[in-house]
Order: structure tokens, then sequence, then C-alpha cells
């Protein structure tokens, strides 16, 4: 079974981005065909990027960047929570993204935006992103407009057909990952890069 990481994109105090992982999580728990897990930006502290070497050398001299490599190192896929922050993502997952490489390599991601016109353009700029890192970015991705989908932008109330998208999008993102899995794996078996 493949195991998925769902990654609050936000650290600001009162952040929107904790119940929209949660919901997702709950809608993502009633499978049996991966395992999910919050992953929680807060939770790792990291600092602005203070590796010396580049990340795809994979020499990590901080505990911090170990911590954080081994916990994304642990999934097969990615769900992407991000807000939208002056039209992208926000800088505290961009920096997570940038501590690392192997780790995010032949993966695969999905993405749930959020903001005024649902995070689309912070998505479209995690897509650019994730071509960089060698992740397959599925198509179907779920956005929650901040005027409809929260009560005075402020509590999640999404609208019923945004479940419909989180199964499309998951179906993707599991039939993806299984696969890139099966092929890290026959990798690592021959003892090829790329395997992580
Ligand atoms: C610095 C900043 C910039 C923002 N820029 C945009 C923007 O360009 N487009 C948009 O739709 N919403 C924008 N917003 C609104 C956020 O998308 C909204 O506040 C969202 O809840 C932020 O996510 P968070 O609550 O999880 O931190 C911005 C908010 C902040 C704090």
């Amino acid at each position: 079974m493949i195991k998925v990481g769902i990654i609050i994109g936000s650290t600001r105090p009162g952040r929107n981005g904790e119940a929209v992982a949660r919901w997702i999580h709950d809608l993502a728990a009633e499978r049996d065909d991966a395992s999910f897990e919050i992953v929680d930006l807060k939770d790792f502290r990291l600092p602005h990027l203070d590796e010396a070497l580049p990340p795809a050398m994979g020499h990590y001299a901080h505990a911090h960047t170990r911590a954080w490599a081994d916990k994304i190192a642990s999934f097969d896929a990615y769900v992407f929570v991000t807000p939208e922050y002056n039209h992208s993502t926000s800088g505290v997952l961009k920096n997570a993204i940038d501590f690392l490489y192997a780790e995010w390599n032949n993966k695969a991601a999905a993405f749930v935006g959020y903001g005024s016109a649902g995070g689309v353009r912070a998505v479209e700029h995690l897509r650019l992103i994730m071509g960089e890192l060698h992740v397959a970015d599925v198509r179907t991705q779920v956005a929650l407009s901040l005027a409809t989908d929260f009560e005075n932008f402020q509590v999640l109330t999404p609208a019923a057909h945004h479940a419909d998208a989180v199964t499309a999008m998951l179906d993707e993102l599991l039939a993806w990952g299984g696969a890139l899995k099966t092929l890290r794996d026959t990798w690592r078996a021959r003892g090829a890069a790329g395997a992580a």
C-alpha cells in the first residue's frame, strides 16, 4: 500500500491551511487503497535554506534537514495544500521543497489550492517546481474559494462538489504514485540512481 503525505503549506497563525488539510485527510481516510498522513511544516521548524551544498548532492549537514528528509522520503506521493500568496505558493512551502532533492524524485503529487481564485496561480507555480524535481503532478486539482468555500473567509465550509474532485484527484495520485513506486523499486533492485 502506498503512503501519501498531505503537506500543510502555511505556518501562519490563524491559517486556513490546517482545516483544509484535515478535511482532505478525513476524505482520504475513507479509502483503503493507501495510507495518508498530515505533514505540518510547523513541526519541522526549518530555517531559510541553510545547507552549504546543493540538495541534489544529498549531503545534509543539519539535523533539521535530515529530519525533514526522512519524513519526505517515507512517502510515495504527496498532496500539497497550498495557500495563494501574491499569486504564488507560500514562501515557507517553497523553502521546504528547496531543502531536498532525491527524496522528492520519481514520486507523484496532487494539489489543493485555496484563495480568492481557488489558489490556482499558486498551484500553477508548484507544477513548474515539480517538473524540476522529477515529480509527476496529476491534472485534477481542488480549488477552494475564500468567498464561497469559507464562512467569513475563515471557517471551511466546502461546497459539496469538491468531494468529487478530491476523489478524482486521489484516484489519479494513487495510480501514478503506485506506478512510480514500482519504477523506483525496479531501479533500486538494479542499483540505479533515482531510486530513493
Ligand atoms: C501575504 C499574503 C498574500 C496574499 N495574496 C493573495 C493572492 O495573491 N491571491 C489570493 O487569492 N489570495 C491571497 N491572499 C489570501 C490568502 O490566500 C488567504 O488569506 C489564505 O487563507 C491564506 O492561507 P493560510 O490562511 O493557510 O495562511 C494572500 C494572503 C497573504 C497573507
